[in-house]
């Protein structure tokens, strides 16, 4: 094995252990082609990419989909992952939770549950999840929080539910959550094709602004608060995974390698899949890990800039979704060459009727 551009070793492994999920959310960021049950890496590969993941130094393994309830072996995947001494967290709808199967999974070594929260009441949280899901919520935040796990809630914003903040910071103390993240929309896979169904006002995000800025005051102590802000009005790109090849690690249901969850849109990048390498080859010697890091790629913009070491030159994905050049400078920094691209989509009237996700197979 090689490092040829001194890799670190990795903190996290995100794996994805399916693409079946039973909401339909319209900012879905996974893939627009989902992969099927049959595609999926089965229980054996799984442990043996979890203990690969140990051998390099992954710390923290996140369980996610998809829904990972969906997968029969979940107890399994992570009693193997807790005996490596790994952190073990769960990010989940909650629906498929009952109290037995949180318990063969705290008793197999979870850690944390991270759990998807759509509104701030019924009527909204089940239109946007397109099913029955928001007494789930409910549900499953008594049965993490009587389980004595902590618990956080993450929140997709947009349109649709921008008017919610306040409500959402309200329901999210009342389900007992340790921290909140509120995210608004990265547009990635699903949640493009409904970019402007998504986009929230201008007056939406200086409304949420206040009411996140006074909650984080009010909350000190007693609820975590993350705001992730939406990056298409800002000057300055969002530090995405902390930089390419970094720090992170998403392996997809069918075993393909990716820096990063939405890696797969960039069609010129050669992926790799733990079926025919090892993660820890793929880690410091995939063409598609090193293809972005450290700095050599950077156009002059960014490699002339003194925030690259800050941001990283931004958003690889959203670069190569928005200008076609994965290497090119993210066309949300004012400084981008491409930054029209983005003042046009702000700019443009926004659609209304968003397309639900369609399911995995
Ligand atoms: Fe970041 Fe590049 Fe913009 Fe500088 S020019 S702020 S490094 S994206
Ligand atoms: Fe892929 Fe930002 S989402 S690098």
């Amino acid at each position: 094995m090689t490092n040829p551009k001194g890799a670190v070793p990795p903190l996290s492994l995100t794996a994805e252990l399916t693409h079946r999920c039973p909401l339909h959310c319209g900012y879905c960021s996974n893939p627009i082609e989902l992969l099927t049950r049959d595609q999926e890496l089965d229980t054996a590969t799984w442990r043996e990419v979890l203990t690969q993941a140990h051998d390099i130094g992954v710390l923290q393994v996140h369980f996610s989909g998809g829904e990972p309830l969906g997968r029969k072996d979940l107890a399994e995947l992570i009693e193997h992952t807790a005996g490596l001494g790994a952190y073990v967290n769960l990010v989940t709808s909650g629906l498929g939770l009952t109290e037995a199967r949180l318990q063969s999974l705290v008793d197999a070594g979870l850690n944390h549950v991270q759990l998807s929260v759509q509104g701030a009441d019924a009527a909204i949280g089940d239109r946007i999840a397109g099913t029955r899901a928001h007494h789930h919520k409910i549900i499953a935040a008594d049965l993490v929080r009587r389980a004595g796990l902590p618990l956080s809630v993450n929140v997709v914003l947009h349109r649709e539910n921008h008017h919610q903040v306040a409500a959402l910071i309200d329901f999210a103390e009342e389900l007992g959550a340790d921290r909140l993240e509120l995210a608004n929309t990265q547009y990635y896979g699903w949640a493009l094709r409904n970019r402007s169904q998504l986009m929230p006002t201008a007056d939406q995000l200086a409304a949420a602004e206040l009411i996140v800025q006074d909650a984080l005051v009010r909350l000190k102590g007693k609820m975590q608060i993350v705001y992730v802000i939406a990056d298409y009005p800002e000057k300055f790109p969002k530090p995405c995974t902390y930089g390419w090849g970094a720090r992170q690690i998403t392996v997809a249901p069918d075993g393909t390698v990716m820096p990063c969850p939405a890696a797969s849109a960039i069609s010129t990048l050669q992926l790799e899949n733990v079926r025919e390498r090892s993660l820890g080859e793929i880690w410091y010697d995939s063409s598609s890990f090193n293809a972005y890091r450290g700095d050599d790629w950077m156009s002059d913009t960014c490699r002339s800039c003194d925030r690259r070491e800050l941001d990283f030159g931004g958003c690889r994905c959203q670069a190569f979704l928005l200008t076609g050049d994965a290497a090119a400078t993210d066309p949300v920094c004012h400084k981008s060459p491409d930054r029209g691209v983005v003042d046009l989509i702000l700019a443009e009237p926004r659609r209304t009727g968003l397309v639900m996700r369609s399911p995995s197979r």
